[in-house]
This record gives structure tokens, C-alpha cells and sequence, in this order.
């Protein structure tokens, strides 16, 4: 294969380097583009743009295809637990027995936070979204642990930071939903499993045993697994960049959860039951909807449709679906939403609009339905999102360290005004 491309510029042709991926994906390196012409390049949402070389997740989305680690998302999701996959994507292999049970260990030791968490919890309105808190008590972490931002960070020091923030996270995310209800926190319980552990902060009552339903410890697993790596998304990319001037974990995770929260990327789960909740209080009338979606002049979207990377189909969503079905079954529940739901995918794929901008169900469709199904109320489905989001995002800001890749810092063409003299304001 020629290694180069040659691109002609003001007469002066230059070699521009190919690069190849192990999956024969191609690209480009401008690197030295600038440099040797004064030039750059200009790609708006980055839709052509590789930002870094990564050995974490692969994905095709003509083809729909995921793969974390070379193993793909419908092996980790029917066979793994999600601290199996955690640890698979942050240290590049599936653990073996003793590796996991260290691992899972030592997270368990962490799953406790400083008291005077409570105190700041204490301080935000109760109506506050658990997004906001979620990522103000993430980056909070760097107060009650200072060594966290010194930039010469010791591998030990790094691991150590991880395991913390896996242990931790799952508690922020319980509280500030506990919060939001005004009833007490409850502690971890270091004697269950990972995510039985988590269920049981979000869902106990102090007046209450809560029972661990296998049903849902396995649903919340399988959708965790879903939502643990997606390569350079919005939000990775995010954690990429801010871990880049050299941030610590903790602030770069907790930006990930700010890029995260917006209805485009992850507050699009929410999004889904309030559109379903929207139309089902309209009659059911799906037509009307599609019609909207349609409708240039109308900002409505059909959300938990299209996806910027899969044109074909999403195989997250096809796992969900099935998920979804089989959660409902076992826990006895009839939601009419999801009957809303298959109905409105069934029409939207027949329509001719959807087909042709190549719109399909997207992993944010179903997993809402689920997670209401678990009890989970929709301010905090974007929350699980950032949950399950967490492995990647420590991976990816894991390999970017250890890469030493350089400050991101993209340029600009500028189009403003030109130089002009300065008008003093009597004169204005
Ligand atoms: N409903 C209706 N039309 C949609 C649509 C949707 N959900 N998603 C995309 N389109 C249309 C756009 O209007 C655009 O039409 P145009 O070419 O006539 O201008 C075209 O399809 C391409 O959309 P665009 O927004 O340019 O694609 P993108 O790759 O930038 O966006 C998403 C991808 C995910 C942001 C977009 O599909 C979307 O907003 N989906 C709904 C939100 C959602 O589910 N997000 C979760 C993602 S996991």
C-alpha cells in the first residue's frame, strides 16, 4: 500500500504519511502540515477528525460493531460482570480469578467517603439535578486527596486513584439521588457485590431491609457493560483533553460528567421517557411526533434516534431491546411505554426520512425503559450513563498519560473583525 498521499498546495506538492490501524482503518497525518505549508485544517464537530491513537475499543459503525480490547460488546455483555470489563479496559486484559478478586477488593476498601462529603451535599437544593452534584463531588475528590494533582503522578499513586474513584463514584451517585428525595444516605456495604452494593444505597430505606434481586443486579451489569466505552465521544474526548495539561483524574472524570450531561450525548435517556411520556399523554399520537421530527422548522427530535458514528444500526441497542424484554418478564412489570417504544421504532424505520438519513434506534432508546423499570427515576438515567461511562473515560485518560500525548490545543480560522482603532465610550 503507498504510505503517502500527495496533497498539492500553492504548486508545492507534500507526502502527508498514512497511518494504519489493526483494523486496516486509515488516516492522514497532518502532523506536520502547518509547519510545511502555514496551513491547517478545518472539520466542525471533529466528524473527520482523529484526535489520538488508541488500543482501548474498536467500532465500525457501517457495520455495527463494537469491541472492547479485541472482545466484542455482545461477549462482555452476556458473559461478563461490569468490574470484569472495568478492569479489562483500564489494564488491557480480562482478569484472571485472583486478579479480580484483588481488584474488586480493593475497590471495596474505597467505597467509603469522608464525612464532610455530607456537608457539601448538605449545601445544594434539594430539586438540584444529581448530574451537577455528581460531577462537583467528583472533582472535590482533589481536596481530600492533594497528592492526586501533582503532575509526576507514580504508577502506584495512579492505580490508587483509580480504585478510589470506582469505589466512590458508585456512592456520589446513590447520595445525590438521595439527596434530590430528602431521605437519609445510606452507607455502602461492603459485604455485596459491586453493583448489588450501589442498588442497595440508591434504593434502602432506614426503616427497611432491602433484598438483592439478582434480576436487577445482573440488568444493571449488562447495562453498565453497555455503556463502558465508546471510543472519542463527546465526553472522552472531553476527559482526553482536560487530562492532557496534566489535570488529575478526578477533575478530567468530572468533565467527562459535565460533557456527558447535555441531551445530545448522554442526557439523551432521559430525553427518551420524557419524549414517550410526552406522546403518550397526546393520545399515543406517534404520526404527530415523526411528523415534528421531520419538520425542518421544528427543533423536535426523535430522541434515542441517530447516532454520529453507527449508520446502520447501534448493537447496543439491539442487546437493550432484548434486555428490556426479558427485565419486564422477570420483574412482572407492563409498561405501556414500552409498547410505545417498539411502536414508534417500528413506524420511524419504515419511514422514508428515517431511512434515508440513516436514523436507527440508538443505546439510549431502550435503556431508559429499563432503568425505570429498576425504580430509577429519569433525572437520574443520565448518572447511570456517566456510571457505566467511568471505565472508559479512566482508561482512555489512563493510555493519553502513559502516551505522553501533548496538550490539546486545537487552532482556528478566524473571522472577525480586522484590526481597528479603539473608540473611546463619550464617542460611541
Ligand atoms: N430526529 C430527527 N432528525 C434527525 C435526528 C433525530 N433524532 N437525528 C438526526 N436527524 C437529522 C438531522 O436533522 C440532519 O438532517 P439534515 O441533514 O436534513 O440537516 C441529519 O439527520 C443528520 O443529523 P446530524 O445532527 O447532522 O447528525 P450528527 O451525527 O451530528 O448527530 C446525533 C447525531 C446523535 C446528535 C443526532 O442524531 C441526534 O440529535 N439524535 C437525538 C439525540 C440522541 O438520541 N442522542 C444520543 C446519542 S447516543
Amino acid at each position: 500500500m503507498n504510505k503517502f498521499a500527495n496533497l498539492e498546495i500553492n504548486g508545492k506538492n507534500l507526502k502527508i504519511p498514512l497511518i494504519e490501524g489493526s483494523e486496516n482503518e486509515i488516516a492522514l497525518d497532518i502532523s506536520k502540515l502547518r509547519s510545511e505549508t502555514g496551513y491547517i485544517t478545518i472539520d466542525k464537530g471533529f466528524k473527520n477528525t482523529g484526535s489520538t491513537t488508541s488500543n482501548i475499543t474498536y467500532l465500525d459503525g457501517e457495520k455495527g460493531i463494537l469491541r472492547h480490547r479485541g472482545y466484542s460488546i455482545e461477549e462482555l455483555a452476556s458473559k461478563s460482570t461490569f468490574t470484569e470489563v472495568c478492569y479489562l479496559l483500564i489494564y488491557g486484559e480480562l482478569p484472571s480469578k485472583e486478579q479480580l478478586d484483588y481488584f474488586e477488593n480493593n475497590i471495596r476498601v474505597h467505597t467509603l467517603v469522608h464525612e464532610d462529603f455530607k456537608i457539601i451535599l448538605e449545601g445544594y437544593p434539594s430539586k438540584a439535578h444529581p448530574m451537577g452534584i455528581l460531577s462537583s463531588l467528583i472533582t472535590s475528590l482533589t481536596a481530600f486527596y492533594p497528592e492526586s494533582l501533582d503532575p509526576s503522578r507514580s504508577k502506584s499513586l495512579v492505580d490508587l486513584s483509580i480504585v478510589r474513584i470506582l469505589g466512590k463514584f458508585p456512592t456520589f451517585a446513590a447520595w445525590s439521588y438521595k439527596k434530590r428525595n430528602g431521605h437519609p444516605i445510606i452507607y455502602p456495604d461492603n459485604g455485596l457485590d459491586y453493583c448489588s452494593n450501589f442498588l442497595k444505597m440508591m434504593f434502602k430505606l432506614p426503616s427497611e431491609d432491602y433484598e438483592i434481586n439478582p434480576v436487577i443486579t445482573d440488568a444493571l451489569n449488562k447495562l453498565l457493560i453497555l455503556h463502558a466505552d465508546h471510543e472519542q465521544n463527546c465526553s472522552t474526548s472531553t476527559v482526553r483533553i482536560v487530562g492532557s495539561s496534566l489535570s488529575s483524574i478526578y477533575a478530567s472524570v468530572s468533565a467527562g460528567i459535565n460533557a456527558l450531561w447535555g441531551p445530545l450525548h448522554g442526557g439523551a435517556n432521559q430525553a427518551v421517557i420524557e419524549m414517550l411520556e410526552q406522546i403518550s399523554s397526546d393520545n399515543n399520537d406517534i404520526n404527530k411526533y415523526i411528523k415534528k421530527a421531520k419538520d425542518k422548522n421544528d427543533p423536535f427530535r426523535l430522541m434515542g434516534f441517530g447516532h454520529r458514528v453507527y449508520k446502520n444500526f447501534d448493537p447496543r441497542a439491539k442487546i437493550i431491546k432484548v434486555a428490556a424484554d426479558n427485565v419486564m418478564n422477570k420483574l412482572g412489570i407492563d409498561d405501556p411505554i414500552l409498547d410505545l417504544a417498539k411502536k414508534l421504532e417500528e413506524i420511524a424505520l419504515k419511514d422514508q426520512y428515517f431511512i434515508d438519513k440513516k436514523l436507527y434506534p440508538n443505546v439510549d432508546f431502550y435503556s431508559g425503559i429499563i432503568y425505570r423499570a429498576i425504580g430509577f427515576p429519569p433525572e437520574m438515567f443520565t448518572v447511570m450513563f456517566a456510571f457505566g461511562r467511568l471505565p472508559g473515560w479512566i482508561a482512555q485518560w489512563k493510555e493519553m498519560r502513559e502516551n505522553k500525548e501533548p496538550l490539546g490545543r486545537p487552532r482556528q480560522i478566524y473571522t472577525g473583525s480586522k484590526s481597528r482603532k479603539y473608540i473611546d465610550l463619550e464617542k460611541r
